[in-house]
């Protein structure tokens, strides 16, 4: 990590302290936050073995708390049995079992709204035709699909009997896919013949034949629901749609019990090497943190509409839509499309229409539809929403002020929640009714969540305002496993770099004279493009895998909508583009990417040179190539260039 990451550059001293309305009525004010803290402080097992035994429904309750045997590779109560979907179902159809469960909407404006007991009859249906396709638990299922309902009943379906979902994006390519397929050694894909996004249709059933032509050997069968008229090819033995299979599945099935470690589901998710990982979580320790972080963060109350607009193919569309709210019996909204279409008063015409009361999003989407100006927002009625959240990147004063001021009303607590594919759950953030919030804070860590930041040595930073390595010092229930079929790679990314004493999360972060803590960034060679994470590695990879490209650098570049941006130098096999050379090679290029990955790997710039700048020992000088892609001033040493004219090509004047 170099110096300049370390050093902290914001200050913000605006605050934002909960209004007395908003603490009258919340889950967790002030007093009972404190009492949580010195609880978990106190004893941290023993407060989350009660919260446990409180919060989920058992079918063998656990004795042991945490196994520490294997450290780093934790295990949570580990001789107790539940099932994650009765957890988030089941349990509801005594007492609500008539209440909304999913308000869904089509980008096109369909429209579709299912109650905790339809939901779980789907469900079940669904579940029954898992196993009647011979899926068992532990089988890898892959799902991918458009959001919509069905991509929850998918995953809960799975939970049901115990098979391991890993979604694949919608917005991935079939390379993507076809390495995910590989990696989980999946023996199903459920997909969709189409979904819409942007007033398009993404053909999933296409891409998914074409990963599956590439060779999937553990591939037996393939769901397809119809969802678009796009059509599709069906292959006889192999494929069957959706409606056919759950014609005639019961819609009552038993839910299995599995072990509290029993995998859940594997999330793929980009590191700093090319080949992205296969996060896996636990069932019950997962579930419990969505649900605590669920009621407390979110403050859901039976009369809520809560909305959280990540995709499924995110981990936030994970924890907090398909697990953390229906556990605690909230009703969701689904939103197909893109933020933007028709048009860019999209999302707060779904909050009006839908009544939405607690709104979710990214910092990316927040600026994008702040460049549109307040008259879009001003024409809906958004005087239900009572709380905003945040996730995904560091959301930058001015876009939270905007969020703040013309969204919320100044009626609304923002809460700024970071979290990771990794953490399961969210570790730092407001308590909406017992925080001041500061715009652009996540502010302190949960009761059980002991987060810090510490120097290269791994000492504690107590300084005020000096940045470090943010780790979190003892093991949280939601924590993931491992990295599937790669448990070195996991104790080399998250442990060893302090001798396993704490997970290191990959960011950089320091804290003020108020204990709040303020995320700075990645420090490993991981972007931010649009809260999503991407390897360069991986860009640099796809680039590289290209018949005309000899060598290819990726980094990011600040981007006022995207957080970050991705450009890439390249070093073609023969020689450098000029002048109209230069427009279609960079054209196929980005195609050739999003091929590759998916449209959001697709570089903003690419800029060709001669060769790249390296150091004598042969590493590429990314800090100059970021400087460069910054416009910022070169301020490094650059004598041992090889061939310093190569500086002019990379900055783009010759
Ligand atoms: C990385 C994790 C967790 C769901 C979405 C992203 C960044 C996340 C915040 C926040 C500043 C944040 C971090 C983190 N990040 N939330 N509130 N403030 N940065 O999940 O793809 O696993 O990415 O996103 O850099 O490490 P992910």
């Amino acid at each position: 990590m170099t110096d300049k990451k370390l050093e902290s550059i914001l200050q913000e001293d605006r605050q934002f302290p909960p209004s007395a309305d908003f603490v009258a009525g919340t889950r967790l004010n002030a007093d009972s936050l404190a009492a949580l803290h010195a609880a978990a402080d106190a004893d941290h097992e023993g407060y989350w073995a009660g919260l446990a035994r409180e919060e989920l429904q058992w079918d063998q309750p656990f004795t042991v708390t945490l196994d520490d045997s294997a450290a780093p590779n934790y295990r949570w109560f580990t001789d107790g049995e539940l099932n994650v979907s009765a957890n988030c179902l089941d349990v509801h159809l005594a007492t609500r079992g008539d209440k909304t469960a999913i308000i869904f909407e089509g980008e096109g404006g369909d429209k579709r709204r299912l109650s905790y007991r339809e939901l779980t009859a789907e469900v079940c249906r669904f579940a029954n035709a898992l196993k009647s396709q011979g899926i068992e638990a532990g089988d890898r299922v892959v799902i991918y699909m458009p959001m919509v309902p069905e991509a929850v009943i998918a995953m809960q379906a799975c939970a049901r009997i115990g098979a391991v979902h890993s979604v694949v994006f919608g917005g991935f390519s079939a390379n993507s896919l076809r390495d995910r397929i590989r990696d989980a050694g999946a023996r199903m894909v459920i997909t969709a013949d189409g979904g819409h996004r942007g007033g398009q249709i993404v053909e999933l059933k296409a891409a998914t034949d074409t990963a599956l032509a590439q060779g999937c050997d553990t591939i037996e069968s393939v769901i397809v629901l119809k969802r678009s008229d796009c059509g599709c090819d069906m292959q006889a033995g192999r494929d069957t749609w959706w409606a056919d299979a759950v014609a005639g599945q019961s819609d009552t099935c038993e839910p299995t019990p599995l072990n509290a470690e029993h995998p859940l589901f594997l999330l793929y998710t980009s590191g700093s090497t090319g080949k992205p990982k296969g996060i896996q979580h636990a069932s019950a320790g997962y579930l419990l943190h969505a649900t605590l972080t669920s009621r407390w963060i979110f403050d859901l109350h039976d009369d809520d509409v809560f909305w959280c607009t990540a995709d499924v193919g995110w981990v936030t569309g994970h924890t907090y839509v398909a697990y953390g709210p229906l556990a605690v019996g909230a009703t969701i909204v689904m939103y197909e499309g893109a933020p933007t279409y028709p048009d860019g008063g999209r999302f707060w015409s779904i909050c009006q229409r839908h009544g939405v009361t607690i709104f979710y999003t990214a910092p990316t989407a927040i600026r994008a539809l702040m460049k549109l100006g307040d008259d879009i927002p001003a024409q809906y009625d958004l005087s239900k929403l009572r709380l905003l959240g945040t996730v995904g990147e560091p959301i930058n004063p001015e876009a939270w002020i905007w969020y703040h001021t013309v969204i919320g009303n100044k009626r609304c607590p923002i809460v700024d929640t970071w979290w990771q594919t990794e953490t399961g759950g969210i570790m730092i953030s407001p308590l909406p009714g017992a925080t001041a919030t500061k715009p652009g804070s996540c502010t302190r860590a949960l009761p059980g969540i002991q987060a810090d930041i510490v120097d290269e040595a791994g000492e504690s930073v107590t300084q005020a305002d000096q940045g470090g390595y943010l780790v979190v010092r003892k093991p949280w229930p939601a924590m993931l496993r491992t990295i599937w079929g790669d448990n070195d790679r996991y104790v080399e990314t998250y442990w060893a770099q302090f001798q396993n004493r704490f997970y290191v999360a990959g960011d950089s972060a320091h804290r003020d004279n108020d204990g709040y803590f303020w995320i700075m960034g990645r420090i490993d060679d991981v972007l931010n493009v649009s809260g999503h994470r991407l390897g360069t590695m991986e860009v640099e990879s796809a680039l590289v895998a290209h018949e005309k490209v000899a060598e290819a650098a990726v980094v990011g570049r600040p981007h006022d909508v995207k957080g970050e941006a991705l450009f890439a130098y390249v070093v073609l096999r023969g020689d450098r583009p000029t002048g109209d050379a230069v427009e279609p090679l960079v054209k196929e290029l980005r195609a050739w990417v999003g091929e590759e990955l998916g449209a959001i790997a697709k570089p903003d710039d690419i800029r060709f040179a001669d060769n790249l700048p390296k150091t004598r020992s042969g590493k590429i000088m990314r800090r100059l190539l970021r400087a460069i892609a910054s416009g910022e001033e070169i301020t490094q040493d650059v004598s041992t260039l090889e061939n310093p004219a190569i500086l002019e090509q990379l900055r783009g004047d010759d």
